[in-house]
């Protein structure tokens, strides 16, 4: 069998569609780009070099667990500024919603946003990005939403497909231009929506910028209908979308994102059962995100019992963003999952891989270590899987493959 590269001397963490899955003593074989090979070392066949006759180049993997490379399915990546001033105020008291209303929150990072240039978005970014990819991210969703005017927004956009020419990850971009009421328009949100949902959802589109559309689903941000018609549009030109929904309170969020077909339905704190049932008859993954939960200091916890009986595919992501969860570790993100809401460090580890690759529609491609998937790992230094999401701050990431290649 031709092979590009071979890793050996490892366990693999399958992540296939049915769950869980380990493979000890495992070796993976890699050609154009793919999973060409996997399973016990005992059982492989004998591979030759894809490049003329010998043996391919092998990877001693020392006994490290190797996983799916990790997929980061909601982040605001892409931003100007920071909101540490907000943080203590909110310590000292102020909820996010205060602050919100008194024109800080969203609004103080879009203005920081609007004054900057694509370079300097571009290489905050990086840094952020470079974080990521230190903890073996190899796909990351970045949204728009600190533009809130049609240039800014799509600025927002080309930055964030930049840093896939720069960097080795594949970047999933969303249209967020429905995340806030900008001040333009202050008084005539329905105005606001009707130029996001016929102009800018079209223009994205047609730049191909966009490869969703999310809205936010709050009282501090839009009504049920207004996201709907946002979503709606989207749809008209054939663009999958996704929502902000029932962060911080239940308007149905979950519901009317599963009525429009949405590949996940994120954040769902205050989420009823209905919404539970709604997404899972319509597959829509629950993106939950506990950096946002840590950092805002909320109590109320996503209904975890209703989404596993509902059978409902659970994601985590960081939503790294400067106001609610300036977090850009996963790593960490499933340690909170773990801890805040009960998950299980096998749920928190098929958060970050499969059910992810799920949220992004990319399941077929990205997600588990499978033959014929995109040769997207990540070698890790644990005796086991459950360590991943046990240690805060042990930066055990050995090596990262993206698509086939060590890098
Ligand atoms: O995902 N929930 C809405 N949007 C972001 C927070 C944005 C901000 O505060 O800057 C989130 O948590
Ligand atoms: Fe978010």
């Amino acid at each position: 069998m031709k092979a590009d590269a071979i890793i050996e001397h490892c366990d693999v963490a399958v992540l296939s569609g049915d769950g869980a899955g380990e493979i000890r003593d495992a070796l993976v074989a890699l050609a154009d780009g793919r999973i060409a090979w996997v399973g016990p070392r005992t059982d492989a066949p004998r591979f030759t070099s894809s490049d003329g006759g010998g043996a391919p180049p092998a990877y001693d993997a020392a006994g490290g667990w190797l996983t799916p490379g990790l997929v980061d399915c909601h982040t605001h990546l892409v931003h100007a500024g920071d909101r540490a001033h907000e943080f203590e105020l909110r310590l000292q008291g102020a909820s996010y919603e205060d602050v919100a209303r008194a024109g800080g929150g969203i609004m103080s990072t879009v203005r920081a946003t609007r004054a900057a240039d694509e370079d300097t978005l571009a290489r905050s970014a990086a840094r952020r990005l470079a974080r990521l990819l230190a903890e073996g991210v190899t796909t990351v969703e970045v949204k728009s939403g600190y533009g809130l005017d049609a240039d800014t927004e799509l600025r927002m956009l080309r930055v964030a497909r930049r840093l896939e020419a720069t960097h080795p990850v594949r970047v999933v971009t969303t249209l967020l231009a429905a995340h806030a009421l900008p001040p333009e328009y202050a008084g005539r949100a329905d105005d606001y929506i009707a130029a996001v949902s016929d102009e800018w959802v079209p223009r994205a589109a047609r730049a191909g910028l966009a490869d969703a559309v999310d809205a936010f689903c709050e009282g501090i941000a839009f009504t049920p209908a207004q996201c709907a018609r946002v979503l709606d549009a989207a749809r008209a030109v054939g663009l999958p979308v996704k929502l902000h929904a029932d962060q911080l309170s239940d308007l149905g969020g979950a519901t009317l994102a599963a009525s429009r077909g949405a590949l996940s339905a994120d954040h769902l704190e205050w989420t009823s059962e209905a919404g539970v049932a709604a997404m899972a008859e319509r597959g829509t993954v629950a993106v939950l995100l506990p950096g946002a939960f840590y950092f805002l200091r909320e109590t109320r916890l996503p209904p975890l019992d209703a989404l596993r009986r509902h059978r409902v595919p659970i994601a985590l992501a960081t939503d790294c963003n400067p106001g609610s969860s300036p977090l850009t570790s996963p790593l960490l993100a499933m340690n909170m999952a773990c801890t805040l809401f009960r998950m299980t460090p096998a749920e928190a580890l098929a958060g970050f891989t499969a059910h992810a690759a799920r949220a992004l529609g990319l399941h077929r491609e990205i997600g588990s270590i499978e033959v014929g998937k995109r040769g997207d790992l990540a070698l890790w230094a644990v005796r086991r899987p459950a360590e991943l999401a046990y240690a805060m701050g042990a930066a055990p990431l050995v090596r990262r493959w993206f698509g086939g290649q060590a890098r």
